[in-house]
């Protein structure tokens, strides 16, 4: 059967696979951001900040603040000017503005014997860059190395609703009392704390903060750390101070609060929780918090996980998870210790939002990128530890987008382009964020998960309330892999992680054994689906590839220890593989982010042990759905032939898991609309019945209660796909569903179908059932919502395969003027029928047919 097959696909061009898959592409967001901001402008270095004591003062209803900053500096060379962030649009009033010297330079301090008493400098001149968020003080005379002086600034600003950036405000409906209610809340990542008040905004310039903020009684206010006491201010009924405790040493980014009426679910700790001395709190408006019963659970074992993770407990004594409602920001805003929501992501069954933001708290809060250029690798392996929390979580309803093959399958097609990325920078930070990502996981796999962790738990020990260069990472995972004797003599994790984030491309290997002595020889070289391969000094691109390699004799998929390093060399011959017998299956698991070719024989017993064998299962599914995808777009590349890869879907007639199948829906659909010869498209239904008709049968029409997403969306992708190819059983339940909309005694009152029903039954239906489908367009009636209309229209255009259906509907809608058919309805028709094979012959012979009318017309 599969040769038969074969033949077809070799004379299908298909020009390009276009992977469906999407991924979370809010996680590209800060990736843009920090590229912008790589060039924002930097401080001097003479002067850095120690302290800061910052008191604002919202006033919600009228939407603007006040406030004033103290910040204890410190001389670290000789300068006359003092520069400070300060946002154009901040108001700063001049005549306010102090400086106070209370410690001498180190020079005078080794000559004195006393204290120094605190003493005003006299300033020459305030100045605001122009168009540049900075400000100056210029001194009358230069302090030296050592001095000390706090800077005293006030402040003013307006508030904005319509973004949630810097110091905003928003409002919503207390359903209780009815009435319209405002909340404060900032998020000054990345560098808008300079917005509300004058800060030396930049990552690595992190200080101590102690936090005041005002509100009115009936509200509350909190911050980043826990609340020490609030008083009540003068002459001004009604208003309350609130002073929070001294923060460790943060990144002005990380600094927050929020002022509201919201309330809160505190948790009930149970008996076998490990204690983490640690205060939970989620807030919310009233009638909301009912739905967040639950999250706070989630947020502990999240937390669990990270301290066991990272081996240093969660930093703050407290945590508060707000759920902001009409919060319009794209990202959570990760404060430290006081992180905000949109309100449906608190919701969510998935928890993957909230364990992001919890790994920011270390990552990003404790120990923080030095500048936005390191943010990159920073973001990657939050990314990859965010994974690996959601999956110990382990949470039955969430496969966490098949982590990591969907991210992976969307590398694999960016980067195997002629031009990878060239379209938008967006794709571009992703996909190198997703690639260095997968570094991790290889590298995770490849040293053992014991050393990648140890490696990053002194890699956070050492960079706590610090900051740290992308490199830091990598040194602290080579330290530990040579303590552990983990890696080959000349191999550095720098080196390794280097060769693959420093290049737009990813490998692919080839493997060829040679049966007769039982050696196989490892090439590798640029992988590039796209053709043609013309990709200049392809020859020099070279990576550092782990070997990991499972024999048939013995299936053991747990050790994944490289049989041996690809040292940025073209070829490696390996000894002592089993007999000609047994296959071999190298990089399972898709331990590293690359595809494997294999010989023709090694390939034959890939696919008949998947077919046959009764251990076909102790290949994981991972692995079976690299195997797949794999063979599949090397058939593509034109690295093997088709009927090899054809052979490679045999075996699917057995498969149960989503995840295996995934990357073979996305083949059927793209070729099934390229095959425009009747006898072809036939063979190819069969294929495509033969396949999927005992996973249809194994699924059942009916979804089961508590079934896990994967087989839901198994079993309606499997549908379409056997409807559309024409089976039986399928499209007669398509008919007897739509057979309820004929008998109904109004039909065009509204639609009693599911969407999914429609197109089979216009696609293999009988006439009077396409025909009653074009009756109800023409009669549509205006009240009813004109996008239903427009599904049918879409659907009675783009779903038939039989000519005669697709030429009455072009008799009707182009030759004959009647008044049912507007030209956007004649547009879309031409473009349901240009996109697929049998539509656009019908087209064209209609338009050659009848072009002298139309022309005329
Ligand atoms: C300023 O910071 C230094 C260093 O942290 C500290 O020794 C000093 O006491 C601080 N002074 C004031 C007035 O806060
Ligand atoms: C902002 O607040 C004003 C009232 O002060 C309101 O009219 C406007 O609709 C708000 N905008 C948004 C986006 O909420
Ligand atoms: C905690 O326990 C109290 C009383 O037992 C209950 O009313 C409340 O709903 C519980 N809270 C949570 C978050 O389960
Ligand atoms: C919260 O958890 C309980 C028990 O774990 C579960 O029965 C309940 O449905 C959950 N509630 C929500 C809103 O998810
Ligand atoms: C890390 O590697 C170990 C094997 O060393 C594996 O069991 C584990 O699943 C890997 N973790 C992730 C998140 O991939
Ligand atoms: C493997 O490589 C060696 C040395 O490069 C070569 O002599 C041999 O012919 C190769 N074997 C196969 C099966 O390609
Ligand atoms: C379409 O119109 C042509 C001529 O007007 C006619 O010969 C043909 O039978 C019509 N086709 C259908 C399917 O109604
Ligand atoms: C719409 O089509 C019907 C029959 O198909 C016809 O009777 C009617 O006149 C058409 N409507 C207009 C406005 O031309």
């Amino acid at each position: 059967m599969a040769s038969k097959f074969g033949r077809i696909f070799t004379i299908i061009v298909i020009s390009y696979l276009v992977s469906q898959v999407t991924c979370h592409s809010k996680r590209s967001i800060d990736l843009i951001a920090a590229h912008s901001l790589i060039s924002d402008t930097r401080l001097p270095k003479e002067i850095s900040p120690n302290s800061y004591k910052v008191k604002v003062q919202p006033f919600p209803e009228e939407g603007y603040f006040k406030g004033e900053v103290r910040i204890n500096v410190t001389w670290q060379e000789s300068t006359d000017l003092i520069t400070l962030h300060a946002h154009n649009e901040l108001e700063i009033s001049e005549k306010d503005i102090a400086v106070i010297q209370f410690m001498a330079d180190d020079e005078s301090e080794k000559l004195s014997s006393s204290p120094m008493l605190p003493s005003p400098i006299k300033l020459i001149k305030i100045e605001r860059v122009p168009k540049k968020p900075l400000i100056v003080l210029h001194m009358e005379k230069p302090l030296n190395r050592g001095s000390q002086c706090e800077i005293q600034l006030g402040f003013a600003g307006k508030m904005y609703n319509d973004t949630s950036e810097a110091l905003f405000r928003h409002q919503y409906i207390d359903t209780v009392s009815g009435e319209k209610k405002w909340y404060v809340a900032t998020h000054f990542r990345p560098n808008l704390a300079r917005r509300v008040f004058p800060c030396f905004d930049e990552p690595a310039l992190k200080a101590t903060f102690l936090v005041s903020v005002a509100r009115q009684k009936h509200m509350t206010a909190l911050s980043n750390m826990p609340l020490i006491n609030s008083e009540e201010i003068e002459n001004q009924p009604g208003w309350v101070w609130d002073h929070f405790e001294q923060t460790p040493v943060m990144s002005t980014f990380t600094v927050g609060f929020v002022v509201s009426e919201f309330v809160y679910v505190e948790r009930n700790k149970t008996e076998d929780d490990k204690d983490m001395g640690l205060d939970i709190k989620v807030w919310s408006r009233p009638d909301y918090l009912d739905m967040l019963k639950n999250v706070s659970d989630k947020i502990i074992r999240s937390l669990e996980i990270l301290q066991d993770f990272w081996g240093v407990p969660y930093p703050l004594p407290k945590l508060d998870c707000f759920a902001l409602p009409n919060y319009q920001a794209t990202k959570p805003a990760d404060n430290w210790g006081l992180i905000l929501f949109k309100e449906s992501e608190l919701t969510s069954k998935k928890t993957w939002h909230i364990s992001q933001e919890l790994v920011y708290q270390w990552l990003g809060s404790l120990a923080t990128p030095f500048w936005w250029s390191d943010a990159h690798i920073n973001n990657a392996l939050n990314r990859y530890v965010t994974a690996y929390t959601t999956l110990e979580l382990n949470y039955g309803y969430e496969t966490f987008n098949n982590w990591p093959t969907t991210m992976l399958y969307s590398i694999y097609y960016e980067f195997s382009k002629r031009y990878p990325h060239g379209k938008t920078t967006a794709i571009k930070q992703d996909s190198v964020s997703a690639k260095t990502e997968l570094v991790f996981r290889m590298l995770n796999y490849t040293l053992g998960e014991s050393t990648f962790k140890h490696g990053l738990q002194k890699f956070m020990t050492d960079r706590q309330y610090k900051t740290f260069f992308g490199d830091d990472i990598w040194a602290a995972l080579n330290d530990q892999a040579n303590f552990d004797s983990v890696l080959p003599k000349d191999a550095t994790v720098n080196a390794i992680a280097a060769s693959w984030i420093t290049k737009d491309r990813l490998p692919v290997i080839n493997v060829v054994r040679n049966y007769a002595d039982n050696t196989v020889n490892i090439t590798q070289k640029v992988y590039l689906r796209e053709r043609p391969h013309d990709v200049p000094d392809q020859d020099k691109l070279l990576w550092w590839i782990p070997i990991v390699l499972v024999k048939q004799n013995k299936l053991d998929f747990k050790n994944t220890t490289p049989a041996i390093w690809m040292q940025k060399e073209k070829t490696v011959t390996l000894t002592d593989m089993p007999g000609s017998d047994f296959f071999i299956i190298v990089n399972p698991e898709e331990i590293g982010p690359f595809p494997v070719n294999y010989d023709q024989q090694n390939w034959n017993m890939l696919s008949n042990f998947l077919i046959h064998d009764k251990d076909r299962l102790k290949i994981p599914v991972n692995t079976r759905a690299k195997l797949l995808h794999d063979a599949w777009n090397l058939a593509y590349a034109g690295d093997l032939c088709f009927d090899t890869a054809l052979d490679m879907t045999l075996f699917l007639k057995h498969e149960k898991e989503y995840i295996a199948w995934d990357p073979i829906f996305t083949m059927i659909d793209h070729i099934g609309r390229h095959i425009d010869s009747p006898e072809i498209h036939r063979k190819f239904q069969i294929y495509i019945r033969d396949i999927l008709e005992p996973l249809y049968i194994e699924l059942a029409s009916e979804s089961k209660e508590g079934e896990s997403d994967g087989k839901a969306h198994l079993r309606s992708t499997s549908k379409t796909f056997l409807c559309q190819a024409g089976y039986k059983p399928c499209i007669e339940e398509a008919q007897a569903a739509f057979k309820k909309w004929m008998d109904s005694e109004n039909p065009d009152e509204g639609n009693p179908v599911a969407n999914q029903y429609i197109c089979p039954v216009f696609q293999w239906g009988t006439k009077e059932e396409w025909e009653f489908g074009l009756q109800r367009i023409i009669n549509f009636p205006p009240s009813r919502k004109q996008n239903e209309r427009t599904y049918l229209l879409k659907t009675l255009a783009g779903c038939p395969l039989d000519s005669w259906k697709i030429e009455r509907l072009l008799n009707i809608t182009v030759l004959e003027t009647n008044g049912n058919f507007s030209d956007n309805d004649v547009s879309l028709i031409f473009s349901m029928l240009a996109g697929r094979a049998r539509g656009y012959t019908t087209l064209f012979n209609f338009l050659e047919k009848n072009w002298f009318t139309i022309k005329t017309k």
